[in-house]
């Protein structure tokens, strides 16, 4: 089976490469990933080499280079992950979102269905999707699968319409999709933009923490290795046309969730007990806040059997260690290194 990965160089998107490059050698896995900021391929440097593995830039925005890349490879399966995912990048810049989002994804459904010329016996697009569609639940209540979609950032209002258009390939021309909508992930190789990678950051640099609003705002948190499992797992055993809520059981309290990390940084860092509270600072909240997330992932977990392995203060500390002893991995961040790995690496391999 040949399956296209898009987004791979990503965060979630690196941990599922990594996954199905080691756990099915007999697929052949395409790696496709533009190497936006948010793309690091130093995050797969350790399985680069795998001969059932390869990787191609290339930019979903771009329909000719995605109609030749399907008619090349005929992927059998698309993984879709490829997105802008940042929730304050959307509010400052819209359009970028509706570009790689909305229409990257109407041009990998087109390259699809006219790859396979309708035929699509034995064929997946499964949208790799958020809660956030779903806007915001007040203090109590759970996501379901039949929740109504109500987008409140222009980041959601672009993965709603995603959504509605995968589906709307699968109505109109009978393609064979799959969506799941997870909650908040975290873990290793995560974008120092996203809250716990950049407070980790901060607290090793000793600068503030900006708490947005009074941080009463509730997240459903995931260790990102679960999620590259629940994939896994709907990829290969998920009903055709059905969506899944996948999240952690598992919601904090932001002011709670960074407490925590303080307490946990302050261990592992020999310093006194309390001194990274310090540096949290309540700044002006985020426009259109979505108070709360919260998943009821009651339908895969019953008729999957997935849930999540890691608790969160494991998980939680894990991520820590990993941060602290790939010190170099967010210094080539900082530093702008990280961006110069494919020209090193893949220069003369290139297919574009
Ligand atoms: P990320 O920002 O870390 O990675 C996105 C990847 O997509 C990057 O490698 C980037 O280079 C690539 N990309 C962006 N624009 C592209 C384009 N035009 N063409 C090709 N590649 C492009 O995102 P993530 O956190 O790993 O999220 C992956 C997916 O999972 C997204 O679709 C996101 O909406 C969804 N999701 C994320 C979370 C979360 O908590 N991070 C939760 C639920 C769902
Ligand atoms: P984020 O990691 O951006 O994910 P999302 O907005 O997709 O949920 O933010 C998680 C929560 O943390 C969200 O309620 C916003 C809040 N937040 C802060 O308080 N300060 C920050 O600097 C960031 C990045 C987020």
């Amino acid at each position: 089976m040949t399956i296209l990965i898009t987004g791979g160089a990503g965060f979630i998107g690196s941990h599922l490469v990594r996954l199905f490059v080691e756990k099915y050698p007999n697929y052949n896995i395409f790696n496709i990933d533009a190497l936006t900021y948010a793309g690091n391929l130093e995050n797969l440097k350790d399985i680069e080499s795998r001969s059932n593995y390869s990787f191609i830039k290339g930019d979903i925005t771009n329909g000719d280079f995605i109609n030749e890349l399907f008619e090349k490879y005929k992927f059998d399966a698309v993984i879709h992950l490829a997105a802008e995912s940042h929730v304050d990048r959307s509010i400052k810049d819209p359009l970028a979102f509706v570009k790689t989002n909305v229409i990257g994804t109407v041009n990998l459904l087109n390259a699809f269905k006219s790859c396979w010329r309708n035929n699509f016996e034995k064929k997946l697009f499964y949208h790799i999707s958020t809660d956030e569609v779903y806007g915001t639940l007040g203090k109590t209540g759970l996501f379901t699968e039949t929740t109504s979609y109500d987008p409140n950032s222009p980041y959601s209002a672009s993965k709603a319409s995603s959504d509605h258009f995968v589906r709307a390939y699968g109505e109109t021309y009978d393609m064979p999709y799959i969506i799941t909508n997870c909650s908040n992930n975290y873990g290793q190789n995560q974008f120092p933009e996203k809250l716990i990678p950049l407070f980790i950051n901060n607290i090793i640099h000793k600068k503030q923490l900006p708490v947005y609003g009074d941080g009463n705002y509730t997240r459903d948190w995931l260790y990102v290795k679960d999620h590259a499992i629940a994939i896994d797992l709907v990829f290969h055993k998920g009903k055709i046309s059905e969506t899944y809520n996948i999240g952690g059981f598992n919601e904090w309290k932001n002011i709670d969730l960074v407490k925590l990390l303080c307490r946990q940084m302050d261990e592992k860092l020999d310093r006194t007990i309390g001194s990274s509270e310090k540096l949290i600072t309540f700044v002006k909240d985020r426009p259109g806040h979505d108070l709360r997330y919260a998943i009821d992932a009651s339908k895969i977990k019953n008729e999957l059997g997935w849930k999540p392995s890691v608790n969160f203060e494991e998980g939680l500390k894990r991520t820590i260690d990993w941060y602290l002893n790939n010190e170099d991995w967010l210094n080539n961040i900082t530093s702008g290194n990280y961006q110069s790995y494919y020209e090193k690496q893949y220069n003369n391999l290139a297919i574009e």
